[in-house]
C-alpha cells in the first residue's frame, strides 16, 4: 500500500458538520445545540460555530453522551462469478458480504455486478462517494472486458459507441475496442459512464453478439491489477483519486484533500 493512507477521515471539520454527519441533528439543529452549550469537545463546552474538531482525536459529547463517528472505509473486491451483489440473499446463494466477513463495518456495493459477472466491485459505507461514482455527471469510467460471440463489425461498434436504444432508452456515448480474437469469439473492451441493469450484455445483444463472459476491470483509473478472485484490498486516498481522474465531486473533495 506504500504511503497511501486508508485512514481517510482523520481531519478537522466544523463541529456542526461533524454532528450532522454523525446523525446527531441536522446542520441547523447542530448549530442550535452548539449555541445552547450542549456540545463539549474534550470536556469543554464549545459555543463558537466556527470551531473545528477531529473525530479521531477529539472526544465530542452532546448532553454529556459521547458522539460516535462511523469510520469511512473503501474496499475493492474482485468478485467471482456465482456471488450475488447484495449483503443478504433470501435464496441462500453466496453473497459478496461473505468475502468481506473480516471487515466489521457494514459496507454496501457501489453499483451491481450480475450473478455471473466477475471483477471490480467497490464496497463502502460512504453514501456520498457511492452516489458520485454512480452519477453520470462525474463521468467515472467503468471498464469491462467482454468475450462476445462472433466478430462485431466496425459499423456495429460505432453504433455502441454513439449510443444504442435498449428497452426504449438511449445509452450514453461509450468507448469500445477489440482486444483479441480467437476461433469464433472476440474479447472486447467497453467503457461506460453509466450502469443500467445488465447494460453491457444488453448492448452487445442489441448488435446480435451475445456476451459469453464478462468482467469489470476498472473504475476510472482504479484497476483490479493482480488482485486475486475473491480477494479484496482496502483503498487509500490515492486509489480514490484514481477513480475520479476527470472531475472530483465537490462533496468528496474533503476526503481526498
Ligand atoms: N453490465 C452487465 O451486463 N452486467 C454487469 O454486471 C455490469 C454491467
Amino acid at each position: 500500500m506504500g504511503h497511501d493512507s486508508p485512514l481517510l477521515m482523520r481531519m478537522e471539520e466544523r463541529l456542526q458538520k461533524l454532528l450532522a454527519k454523525a446523525g446527531v441533528a441536522s446542520r441547523r439543529g447542530a448549530e442550535q445545540l452548539i449555541r445552547a452549550g450542549r456540545i463539549c469537545v474534550n470536556g469543554r463546552p464549545v459555543t463558537e460555530l466556527g470551531f473545528k474538531a477531529d473525530p479521531d482525536r477529539d472526544t465530542i459529547t452532546c448532553d454529556g453522551k459521547a458522539v460516535t463517528f462511523e469510520h469511512k472505509i473503501y474496499v475493492l473486491l474482485n468478485k467471482p462469478a456465482g456471488y450475488v451483489t447484495t449483503m443478504s440473499d433470501p435464496q441462500g446463494r453466496p453473497i459478496v458480504a461473505d468475502l468481506l466477513a473480516d471487515i466489521p463495518e457494514r459496507l454496501f456495493p457501489v453499483g451491481r455486478l450480475d450473478l455471473e459477472t466477475e471483477g471490480a466491485l467497490l464496497m463502502t459505507n460512504d453514501g456520498e462517494l457511492a452516489n458520485a461514482v454512480l452519477h453520470p455527471r462525474y463521468e467515472v469510467n467503468k471498464t469491462y472486458e467482454a468475450w462476445v460471440a462472433g466478430f462485431p463489425s466496425a459499423n456495429q461498434l460505432q453504433r455502441l459507441e454513439q449510443g444504442i436504444v435498449i428497452e426504449g432508452v438511449m445509452t450514453l456515448p461509450a468507448q469500445v475496442r477489440v482486444l483479441q480474437r480467437k476461433k469464433n469469439q472476440s474479447l472486447m473492451e467497453i467503457i461506460l459512464h453509466e450502469g443500467k441493469k445488465r447494460q453491457v450484455r444488453k448492448m452487445f445483444l442489441a448488435i446480435n453478439h451475445k456476451v459469453v463472459h464478462l468482467r469489470r476491470t476498472a473504475y476510472g483509473e482504479l484497476r483490479l491489477g493482480s488482485l486475486a478472485q475473491g480477494k479484496y484490498r482496502i483503498l487509500g486516498t490515492n486509489d480514490l483519486k484514481k477513480i475520479f481522474s476527470n472531475k472530483i465531486p465537490f462533496t468528496i473533495k474533503n476526503i481526498l484533500a
